[in-house]
């Protein structure tokens, strides 16, 4: 959680930090700051709420220099305020640090410290990192740093600047993503790439345990212990254009706008010219002799990601036969599982950041598991250290609220379960040409019910007065219940819930009467008549239900008060068209509460703390 930034070179560093700290709102935006060395010294301002007020007081005091570092904030320990705003100092203001992760051990060396006359003044444990570094100090700013790493335990990215070396600027990561941009006579530090893509292309990415420093003239990569790495830079080749809103009025339109491409781009070359195969050329390691040895798959995920795999558990099962197990993923290691070299673990992550998901990849790898990421981003933890990778190539996704990334993890899925059944024979060659002529059939269904957004907007409205709703179905209905339930919460801030149709009776329709908003999934065939008596247990105690149906499905349009209709096709892969209403749905009741859809409350889009 939380961004950061960080600039050296001939420019006015102001206008770079803030840039950068703006695209990097989506980490945390609950407080933000700046400290840069100006001819006074290093300075700091800081700002509680969006960057916007850092901007403010920036527009009335400027801090002129041309080396800086910046933090937008996501609160782990100390209330959102100007004094828990990063950046952090010592008592004699020399050192500054931005940090994102968490130090474990913060208590302990903060009484240490203390004890040295060292006096603090915020609630947070990234204070101590700025006093250590002090502490420490003996005119040289990098071993500073490497020793006080080495009494720090948690996780950290770090930006460190200090007064009395003004032409150097120190990064660490360990266990929080930070990449490096490189640019000439300037360089950059930021959490993602899109903080420094309007300056360079040219980055290195930092591994777990390394730091870098940076001037102006260049820049050193080394261990934590001071160890030089060479390491290749890694040109991307993706653009600035593709992380801004193109005319919508927020991220989440434009992302859920992008579906039918993030679908066409995912599936690409994957399938072949005569659709009758799925080539998954990326896969190194799981070659057909490794699949066949595989006897379980674990998918492990957080959030939306979750969701995919709940579908994709689905997938598996169905199209490979192979048994499914599905863990969120701050669950899952704490269970005990049972990993052997013969189980494949699919680890789901958007970001490729998550710091519960990459703990589970670790554990899956110690135990001698088979790692495979679906990610969207290349070069992300997760992706670097699973051994095999498909990427979804849905691009940036930057409103919180995941949308198209979960669609393409959706289609990642799909591919994934076909190449199995070919690999493994559990399916037919017309099965799998049936289910990839359908699958490319998706694009142009999902443009199909982007046209008719207007039509959800009204449904949206009405739903935005009430305070509770239910989303149910079954099977895989079920599954993008969940979905649809989650993103309304976390953006219209409404309480739902998802239940899988049939056990609602069990105690959840105690919470149905008059009025109540239900929003039942019925696109599943076998399960239709199920899912209808389902619906008219709500209505009989006075819900106001809203289906989500295939095209041509009348029995089941006349069982509930209004129908939002999918195009038609395959079960097994109707999520991938249902859950788009349920996305606007979400967005719009956001927009008719009026909150702010891209950065709802207390959430962030890349979790990089247990
Ligand atoms: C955060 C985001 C969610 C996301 C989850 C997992 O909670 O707000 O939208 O689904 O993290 O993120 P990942 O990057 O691992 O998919």
């Amino acid at each position: 959680m939380c961004g950061i930034v960080g600039y050296i070179g001939k420019r006015n560093s102001q206008e770079i930090l803030l840039e950068g700290l703006k695209k990097l709102e989506y980490r945390g935006y609950d407080s933000a700051g700046v400290a840069v060395y100006t001819a006074s010294g290093l300075q700091i301002q800081k700002a509680k709420g969006r960057i916007a007020n850092l901007e403010s007081k920036l527009e009335e005091a400027p801090l002129n220099g041309s080396v800086g570092i910046g933090h937008t904030r996501w609160a782990t320990h100390g209330k959102p305020s100007d004094v828990n705003s990063h950046p952090h100092t010592d008592n004699s203001m020399k050192f500054s640090v931005v940090h994102n992760g968490i130090i474990e051990n913060y208590i302990t060396l903060k009484e240490e410290l203390i004890e040295k006359g060292h006096v603090f003044v915020s609630e947070t444990d990234t204070e101590v990192i700025s006093h250590l570094i002090a502490d420490l100090y003996e005119g040289d700013i990098l071993k500073a740093v490497q020793k006080a790493v080495k009494r720090m335990t948690g996780a950290f990215a770090l930006g460190v600047l200090t007064e009395f070396e003004p032409d150097r600027l120190v990064a660490v990561r360990q266990a929080s993503p930070l990449i490096i941009g490189i640019g000439e006579g300037e360089n950059f530090i930021g959490s993602d790439i899109p903080a420094i893509l309007e300056y360079t292309r040219n980055v290195f990415i930092l591994n777990d345990g390394e730091m870098a420093l940076l001037t102006r003239e260049g820049v050193e990569l080394m261990t934590l212990e001071g160890n030089f790495i060479s390491r290749e830079m890694f040109r991307v080749d993706w653009d600035i254009v593709t992380a801004e809103k193109a005319g919508f009025d927020h991220f989440m339109l434009k992302e859920i706008h992008e579906q039918p491409r993030a679908y066409r781009d995912t599936m690409g070359s994957r399938i072949s010219a005569d659709g009758t195969q799925v080539t998954l050329n990326e896969l190194t390691t799981l070659t057909p002799e490794a699949i066949r040895e595989i006897n379980r798959v674990h998918i492990v995920a957080c959030g939306t990601a979750y969701h995919a795999g709940m579908v994709g558990k689905y997938i598996i099962e169905k199209m490979a036969r192979i048994p499914v197990e599905i863990d969120v993923a701050s669950e899952y290691r704490y269970r005990s599982p049972i990993i052997t070299k013969d189980t494949l673990v699919i680890v789901v992550s958007q970001s490729g950041e998550t710091a519960d998901t990459l703990a589970a990849l670790r554990e899956a790898k110690r135990c001698g598991a088979h790692v495979l990421a679906i990610t969207n981003v290349v070069g992300s933890s997760v992706a670097r250290e699973a051994d095999d990778m498909i990427v979804t190539l849905a691009g940036p996704e930057i409103a919180v609220a995941s949308t198209k990334a979960y669609t393409s993890q959706l289609v990642a899925f799909y591919l994934f379960g076909l190449h199995l059944a070919q690999t493994l024979g559990t399916q037919t060659a017309a099965e799998i040409a049936e289910t990839l002529a359908a699958l490319k059939a998706l694009p142009e269904q999902v443009e199909a019910i982007l046209e008719q957004a207007e039509a959800i907007k009204g449904v949206a409205e009405e739903m935005a007065k009430h305070d509770n709703l239910f989303f149910i179905g079954r099977g895989l209905d079920y599954a993008v219940a969940l979905e649809g339930s989650l993103k309304l919460k976390e953006i219209s801030y409404i309480h739902s819930e998802a239940y899988a149709a049939g056990e609602l009776k069990h105690g959840t329709l105690a919470l149905i009467e008059e009025g109540v908003p239900v929003i039942a999934l019925a696109t599943q065939h076998e399960l239709l008549e199920k899912t209808v008596s389902n619906i008219k247990e709500v209505k009989a105690r006075g819900a106001n239900v809203l289906g989500i149906a295939v095209e041509g499905e009348l029995e089941l349009q006349k069982s509930v008060d209004s129908t939002f209709v999918i195009p038609k096709t395959l079960d097994v892969l109707a999520p991938a068209l249902s859950v788009v209403p349920l996305q606007l749905l979400s967005y719009y009741a956001s927009l008719a509460r009026g909150n702010d859809v891209d950065k709802p409350r207390n959430l962030a889009k890349s979790v990089t703390v247990e």
